[in-house]
């Protein structure tokens, strides 16, 4: 049997083993998803017991997805990105990838989004840099905004073709814009939003990072503006699916994966 994994602190929460069993289950693969909490600081040494354990795949997610590059080999976008979500342990040397990046392509791609045009990025962390490298290398405009403006402007610097923002922007920045995407964390667990309703309008689509709830306060706002929207379990699944099909070398039954990851919000 195949095991797979994901290492996190926490994980308690994690809706990735139902959604990965699910598509075990479907196409009848020979395999397990277990989640793993090492120590905060021993990411590194926990993807080196695992390769040493014969795990055949890990996910990676907080604290562990920058730490956890000096103990892989990262293809070129996980090192851009500068960290590693997904780890392959089937070659010779354990390898990277960052499959958030792809996810929130897949994501909006999936609801048939042009990924051509201008895209507003708000947020500047982890989340913020992968959708920003992710729609930048599909060829889009990408502008960042974020509450420290500082930390929008060093991230459009690594990305190709980037502008760094504040928030106080974002009216000026969304009126031309064709996706936004939130990679903030304000609307989790809370009636909140970081986009003025009033900037939101009919010829946008947007992606919510956040998932819970799964109908945020900005993807409402969306909705009344006429504005397509498309949820951050979206986004969670793709992140996934992208992995699941990196490990098995199959297409993933992304609607039975879609059904276990819903079932469990
Ligand atoms: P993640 O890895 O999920 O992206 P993160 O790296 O902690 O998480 O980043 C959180 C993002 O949400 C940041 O862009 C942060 O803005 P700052 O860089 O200014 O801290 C943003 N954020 C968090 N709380 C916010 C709030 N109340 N208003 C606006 N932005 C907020």
């Amino acid at each position: 049997m195949d095991v797979y994994g994901l290492i996190g602190n926490p994980v308690g929460h994690s809706l990735s083993p139902p959604m990965h069993e699910a598509g075990y289950d479907e196409l009848g693969l020979d395999a397990t998803y277990v989640t793993f909490e090492p120590p905060a600081d021993e990411g590194a040494a926990a993807v080196e017991a695992a390769n040493r354990l014969g795990v055949a795949g890990l996910n990676v997610t907080i604290p562990f997805k920058q730490d956890v590059l000096d103990a892989v080999d990262p293809d070129p976008l996980a090192e851009r990105i500068g960290a590693v979500n997904t780890i392959d342990f089937t070659g010779d040397a354990p390898q990277g990838y960052n499959t958030d990046a792809v996810g929130a392509v897949r994501a909006l791609s999936h609801h048939g989004v042009a990924l051509s045009g201008t895209a507003v990025v708000v947020g500047a962390g982890g989340a913020g840099r992968a959708a920003s490298f992710g729609l930048a290398d599909e060829g889009m405009d990408v502008h960042i905004a974020n509450r420290t403006a500082s930390k929008a402007d060093a991230l459009a610097e690594d990305v190709p073709g980037a502008t760094g923002h504040g928030l106080d922007s974002l009216g000026d920045l969304l009126a031309d814009a064709d996706v936004l995407v939130n990679c903030t964390s304000v609307g989790m667990d809370e009636d909140a939003t970081p986009v003025p309703a009033p900037a939101l309008h009919g010829d946008l689509a947007v992606l919510d990072a956040v998932y819970s709830p799964v109908e945020t306060r900005l993807l409402q706002d969306a909705a009344s503006a006429g504005a397509t929207t498309v949820d951050g379990a979206w986004m969670l699944l793709y992140q996934g699916v992208e992995a699941f099909e990196r490990w098995t070398g199959e297409t993933a039954p992304v609607e039975a994966m879609n059904a276990a990851l819903r079932a469990g919000l």
